[in-house]
């Protein structure tokens, strides 16, 4: 029988005590940061409502004050069974940390928390992309055993706030963890 390591909290080394809990509607205005992120909008609502259908499930890493701080996105069901088959294979996506919050282990105890999370779920394999000018991150996800399985365009289009179609282009590496 697994145990559950990782609770839904962190004290980062500086002190400052972090929860992870699920993303809720109240949320959604904090994701857009300083309006660097409105542009997403739409697509959070969107994520917030698949994960309302079971399609996601999306969880925010809150300070003190309960203010989301950062996010990770999962996507349990998608069109795309190579991606994820609602079974045991899930696909990881918008993780993203305030820069203030960064390189103090936080990234890493996120990852723990998602993996234990899926696994108890049943997942065996979690899938992700990651930009191919994104050093950093790739080296975070390789430490934890992601190994990159190929390469991706990345094109992809959302509409942004406006209502207008966007289109973003960020070729990728393709990764891949087996959980157990
Ligand atoms: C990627 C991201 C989520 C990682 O979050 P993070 O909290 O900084 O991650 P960690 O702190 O666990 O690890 C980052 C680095 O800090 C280091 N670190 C961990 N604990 C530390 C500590 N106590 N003191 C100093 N450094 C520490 C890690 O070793 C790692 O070093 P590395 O860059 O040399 O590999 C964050 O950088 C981010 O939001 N980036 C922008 C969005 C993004 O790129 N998302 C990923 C998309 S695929």
């Amino acid at each position: 029988m697994r145990k559950t390591e990782f609770p839904p909290a962190y004290t980062l080394p500086d002190g400052r005590r972090v929860t992870i809990r699920t993303l809720t509607e109240e949320d959604l205005p904090a994701l857009e940061w300083e309006g660097e992120y409105r542009h997403f909008r739409r697509l959070y609502q969107q994520h917030y409502t698949n994960c309302q259908h079971g399609n996601n499930v999306c969880w925010v890493a809150c300070d003190a004050d309960d203010r989301a701080i950062g996010q990770v996105f999962i996507l349990l069901n998608a069109r795309d069974v190579n991606v994820a088959d609602g079974q045991h294979r899930a696909y990881l996506f918008s993780f993203r940390i305030r820069p203030e919050w960064r390189n103090q282990g936080l990234g890493n105890y996120i990852m723990s928390f998602v993996e234990e999370q899926l696994l108890l779920r049943g997942f065996l394999w979690l899938r992700l992309n990651v930009a191919k000018d994104n050093p950093a991150a790739r080296r975070l996800y390789e430490r934890r055993g992601y190994v990159v399985v190929g390469a991706e365009p990345g094109i992809w289009r959302y509409q942004d706030d406006a209502g207008e179609w966007q289109t973003v282009e960020e070729p990728a590496w393709k990764m891949i963890k087996a959980l157990r």
